[in-house]
């Protein structure tokens, strides 16, 4: 299922603002994320998913970022410093088997896994962890790029979450990718 790594410089192309006009944030995550929230974005790359969330969980919340790669979490804490949302969020470099979440658990209300699970080495460890750091009724949102992966291996992918004490919820339609919210057990 894991496919390699994007590259780090791939992250300016991901956080580009063009890419709102197909994919907007905000409309994404304002059903999930609230003020005062605690959200973990798995595989946030430069944060165009993470400085959103930061700003919908408001000085009150927190918003943990996740990735493997140290250029992208560099760079994700120069844009959070710039937009004067650094103090409201926190950035980890992971490693390839694991998302070093052991501490969250059972402390996230929203969780985010945007285009990475295929590529992680190890999708049911990847879920079991996220798993463990949502909260029970917690919200994931998980989305991954039909470019990328097929609707069977999506489906695949689903269940592996349900495995991980998940349950699926409404199918929100996000451009070019199979996407589905999960709500925890
Ligand atoms: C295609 S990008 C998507 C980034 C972001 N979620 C977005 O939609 O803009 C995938 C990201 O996941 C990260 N990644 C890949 N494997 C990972 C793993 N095992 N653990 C954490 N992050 C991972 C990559 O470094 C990359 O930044």
């Amino acid at each position: 299922m894991a496919e390699s790594v994007c590259p780090w410089w791939a992250g300016y192309l991901l956080a580009s603002p063009i890419r709102k006009l197909m994919q907007d944030p905000e409309k994404l995550l304002h059903p999930h994320v609230k003020p005062g929230m605690r959200a973990l974005d798995a595989g946030c790359a430069m944060g165009f998913f993470s400085l959103p969330m930061a700003r919908l969980a408001g000085t009150s919340g927190r918003v943990v970022c996740v990735d493997l790669q140290e250029k992208m979490i560099n760079s994700l804490k120069r844009r959070a410093t710039r937009a004067g949302l650094v103090g409201r969020m926190e950035f980890r470099v992971c490693s390839p088997g694991s998302l070093m979440i052991d501490d969250l658990a059972g402390s996230i209300d929203f969780a985010l896994a945007f285009a990475v699970v295929h590529e992680t080495p190890d999708p049911g460890k990847f879920f079991a962890e996220i798993g463990n750091a949502v909260r029970k009724g917690g919200h994931l949102l998980l989305a991954e790029p039909a470019g990328h992966v097929s609707a069977d291996a999506f489906q695949k992918t689903l269940s592996l979450a349900r495995n991980s004490g998940f349950h699926t919820g409404e199918l929100p339609a996000v451009w070019k990718s199979y996407s589905c919210v999960l709500i925890k057990d």
